[in-house]
């Protein structure tokens, strides 16, 4: 696998996955599990924040400890299947601003087509992370980035739950900059460029939609 390729293999990362995968996982246990999972990787696509020491207080002396220095960080999820990693991404920073880009996949071309975008301010001082439940071709993803850069971002990471060796290979070659963390790497695309084995459609069943 590439190296800025992260898959986390936490078991309990992979026991939810395997949850969602599920076609009798109904819309608010996936939400539920979706929230869940994007609290658990939020962990780890954080790790690398820079820290500062602090003078403090205890109830006893005064002693110097570590916090999250001035970077900011931004979320952006892709609507619509994004939005359900949201909130699992606030419960850990809850400070983030929050931007979104409304992207759908044209089911004829499979080309993404933009409807949607607002971004918050100071994108070239922010440490972004785009989210994506599913990176299946990649186009979504490459032209979520590419809005991104555009508006001044210089640190952009992708995080998925499931990607495609498809996806990851666009996103490499035209993203390198770009690391992506996601929970699993999949077999391969079928004829509609659904992941497979996947998930099914991310949205749909998010939002109980079909
Ligand atoms: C899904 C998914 C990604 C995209 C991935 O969105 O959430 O955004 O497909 O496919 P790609 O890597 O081939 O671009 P979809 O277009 O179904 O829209 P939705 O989230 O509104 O359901
Ligand atoms: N979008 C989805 O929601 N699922 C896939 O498998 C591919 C694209």
């Amino acid at each position: 696998m590439r190296e800025n390729v992260h898959i986390m293999d936490h078991p309990l990362i992979q026991h939810k996955l395997t949850m969602i995968r599920d076609v009798n996982t109904g819309p608010k246990e996936f939400r539920e599990l979706v929230e869940e999972l994007s609290m658990l990787m939020a962990y780890e696509v954080t790790r690398n924040l820079p820290l500062e020491e602090v003078e403090i207080e205890t109830p006893l002396c005064k002693t110097k400890s570590k916090c999250i220095s001035g970077k900011k960080v931004g979320i952006v999820p892709i609507l619509r299947a994004g939005l359900g990693m949201v909130n699992g991404m606030l419960k850990l920073i809850p400070a983030a601003k929050v931007g979104h880009i409304g992207l759908y996949r044209d089911p004829e071309t499979l080309k993404p087509v933009e409807y949607y975008c607002k971004l918050p301010p100071d994108m070239n001082e922010r440490e972004l992370i785009l989210l994506d439940p599913m990176l299946a071709t990649g186009g979504s993803a490459c032209a979520g980035i590419s809005f991104l850069k555009e508006k001044g971002a210089a640190n952009v990471k992708l995080m998925c739950l499931i990607a495609a060796p498809e996806g990851i290979e666009a996103v490499c070659k035209a993203h390198p900059d770009v690391e992506i963390y996601t929970a699993a790497v999949d077999e391969r695309l079928n004829d509609h460029a659904y992941i497979i084995p996947g998930l099914g459609d991310a949205g749909d069943r998010l939002f109980g939609t079909k």
